[in-house]
């Protein structure tokens, strides 16, 4: 029950959007005060102050980027912007001085002249407030990410931050809020919404390949388990500490967003409510244990409450049709995001690799049938970007057309592909698979973070009717 009434106590900020569904008596019991007082605050923060949904900003020629965290995956991303036209890397933060000079000597020969931010764990907060800025880019740890992307927009910049973007649901509100209250775009930076098999069955879902869309299924199931136990792949075992505190899905979003958008989430379509279960942790304990008699400084992770090795939520949608969610990242079981598609019409499922489309219940499509398919079916942003953004890579080139994407966007004045709403949304599957777990599995209400908006909100473009026009420079390596 202590385990309960923590992550109670922390999630209360969604009681106070009116959200939670069935508590248990004791949970009202002990937390009443705190979840009217949170309530009466959530009533006044409610109401829509601009609709970011297709938002185009005004036009930035060349777009001023200064990165916060460049450790294993900012320092990647920070060569990859150096290799898109229209950019200029003016500044690189990071708490250790050394990663931001690493990350600076990524980029030695490609004239970027990047000022070095990394005197205080604060400095962040220097380069947002700086006028040499049009992007703020974060890829930090989880917990830090609302609060930077928070102080960047307010301090009049675009945002492209890491996955999750918050990892409270109060969070999750005050994103969407700073965002529709300086009109700047906050956009997670989920990756696997470029893979080229999720944005081909993006399209077949558009052109009513699929018919109807019953159902989808998506997950992240990566054994990282000894890089948890690592200090050189996370700064300060960031993660190992995140997966010994809280139970649920920590990483929704990877396995989330291309079904979102695919299910027209937020455009058309909205989340209701969820709900969410954990198996036990079968792994993580003896591995802390195990550390521990090799290394003292483990000592203090033996018996925490380590999140159970599997957590399987599902999600109901206000057209009928459900998603399944899996998260994983220590069971020694081959990766998997699913993505599986199942309409009234046709099939696909993407893992195990390779992914496959099937019609009705006969086979999967063949080798031929399936490149006749991407040839018909591949939307404008592969057939322009596709094979450049896969000579440069980073998983195989979806994060350069990520990149890619969003520079364009920002350069044409055009609407970003995700939208703040996207990122809360896809987000706050987190905290609620939490509450759920804590709270015996119960169904959860989804916060609508577009206050209704969604009816009429459109879908992104994936054909670049518009734009299009960023140059890709030489790789600089
Ligand atoms: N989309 C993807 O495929 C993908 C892949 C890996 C990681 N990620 C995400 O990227 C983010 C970073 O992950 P990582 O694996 O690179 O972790 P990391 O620990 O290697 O990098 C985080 C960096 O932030 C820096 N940092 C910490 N506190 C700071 C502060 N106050 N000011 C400035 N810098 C600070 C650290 O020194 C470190 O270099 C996470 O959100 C993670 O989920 C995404």
């Amino acid at each position: 029950m202590e385990t309960n009434r923590r992550s109670f106590l922390k999630l209360s900020g969604l009681a106070g959007f009116g959200l939670i569904t069935g508590c248990t008596a004791q949970e009202k019991e002990t937390s009443g005060t705190k979840l009217d007082h949170i309530r009466l605050e959530a009533s006044k923060k409610y109401n829509s102050i601009f609709n970011m949904s297709g938002y185009a900003a005004p036009k930035i020629e060349t777009v001023r980027v200064g990165f916060i965290g460049v450790g294993n995956r900012g320092s990647a991303a920070v060569e990859r912007m150096s290799q898109i036209a229209g950019v200029s890397i003016h500044g690189i933060c990071d708490i250790r001085p050394e990663k931001a000079h690493e990350a600076k000597e990524r980029i030695k020969t490609s004239g970027h002249v990047a000022t070095i931010y990394a005197k205080t764990g604060e400095d962040w907060k220097r380069m947002c407030e700086s006028d040499q800025f049009d992007l703020i880019y974060i890829a930090t740890h989880w917990s830090m990410h609302a609060d930077m992307a928070i102080y960047a927009m307010e301090h009049g910049k675009h945002v492209a931050l890491e996955i999750p973007a918050a990892i409270t649901v109060e969070d999750c509100w005050r994103l969407v809020r700073t965002s529709e209250a300086t009109k700047k775009h906050c956009v997670m930076l989920e990756n696997c919404c470029y893979d080229y098999f999720e944005l081909l069955t993006l399209n077949l879902a558009r052109q009513g390949f699929f018919g109807d869309i019953i159902h989808c299924e998506g997950a992240y199931i990566h054994d990282i388990m000894d890089s948890l136990f690592d200090e050189k792949k996370r700064y300060d075992f960031w993660r190992l500490k995140e997966n010994a505190a809280r139970n649920g899905n920590l990483y929704p979003t990877h396995g989330l967003g291309p079904i979102c958008q695919i299910l027209r989430i937020n455009r058309g379509n909205k989340m209701d409510y969820m709900n969410s279960m954990s198996s036990k942790d079968f792994m993580l304990n003896s591995k802390a244990k195990e550390m521990a008699q090799v290394d003292k400084q483990f000592e203090s992770y033996v018996d925490k409450p380590f999140r159970g090795n599997i957590n399987v939520s599902n999600i109901m949608n206000s057209d009928g049709s459900t998603m399944m969610l899996q998260h994983d990242v220590s069971s020694p079981r081959p990766y998997s995001r699913i993505h599986l598609v199942s309409g009234t019409k046709a099939f696909a499922q993407k893992y195990p690799l390779p992914g496959k489309i099937a019609i009705g219940h006969d086979d999967f499509l063949g080798a031929t049938e399936m490149a006749e398919l991407e040839k018909k079916y591949a939307p404008g942003i592969i057939t322009k970007i596709g094979e450049l953004a896969k000579a440069i890579g980073g998983h195989g080139g979806m994060d350069f057309m990520m990149d890619w994407r969003l520079i364009d966007c920002l350069r044409n004045g055009l609407p970003v592909d995700m939208d703040v709403y996207d990122a809360a949304s896809w987000s706050v599957i987190g905290p609620l698979s939490e509450w759920s777990v804590a709270n015996g599995s119960q169904p959860i209400e989804i916060p609508d973070f577009t206050n209704g908006l969604w009816k009429d909100n459109l879908v992104h473009d994936i054909n670049l009717t518009k734009g299009g026009t960023t140059q890709v420079l030489k790789s600089t390596k």
